[in-house]
């Protein structure tokens, strides 16, 4: 059977929007992090990918510095996002809404219409190594905080692969 067939039966295809309050660190981060994840396993046809934020402060932005360089030095390339804010469209087109905090889930499950039949929970629902619920806001911190969130969305993104491939 040719490699392409295998891979087509192993995985949901499947529409995923990564979400944080101002679309610059959290969430372009997981969308960086699973990006490059997807495209190592040759899935990308298969799954597409975005962020957004619930906010509008930083609409047409690039990512934050800090977490643009805290994901290049293990190898993710950040430099082609922009953010942008949330839209109702957004429920009627992704599958995975995907939420970094809990005030974020809140603020989304305000936000989706009734016909919603996607999956609207946090991110870190699909993490695997490390028992936290959110992935914390670095914006006010130190670079710690930055590397804390590539470890986090690092170990929730093999566990959202691992989730669609099921
Ligand atoms: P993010 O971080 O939600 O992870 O993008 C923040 C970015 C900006 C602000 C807060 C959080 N802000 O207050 O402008």
């Amino acid at each position: 059977m040719p490699l392409e067939r295998l891979v087509v039966e192993k995985i949901t295809p499947a529409k995923v929007l990564f979400v944080c309050l101002g679309n610059i660190c959290r969430s372009p981060t997981a969308h960086g992090v699973f990006r490059d994840l997807v495209l190592r396993e040759n899935l990308d046809q298969h799954i597409e990918i975005d962020s957004a934020g619930t906010g509008d402060w930083h609409v047409g932005h690039p990512p934050d510095r800090r977490a643009s360089r805290a994901a290049a030095t293990r190898g993710y390339n950040l430099t082609d996002l922009v953010a942008r804010q949330i839209a109702e469209e957004d429920f009627h087109h992704f599958d995975y809404v995907l939420a970094m905090d809990e005030q974020n889930l809140r603020d989304l499950k305000k936000m989706a219409p009734n016909s919603f039949s996607g999956t609207l929970t946090l991110f870190l629902e699909f993490a695997q190594n490390f028992s936290e619920r959110e992935v914390p806001d670095p914006y006010y911190g130190g670079d710690h905080g930055f590397e804390h969130v590539l470890d986090l969305v690092e170990d929730a993104s093999r566990g959202l692969l691992n989730h669609l491939r099921l």
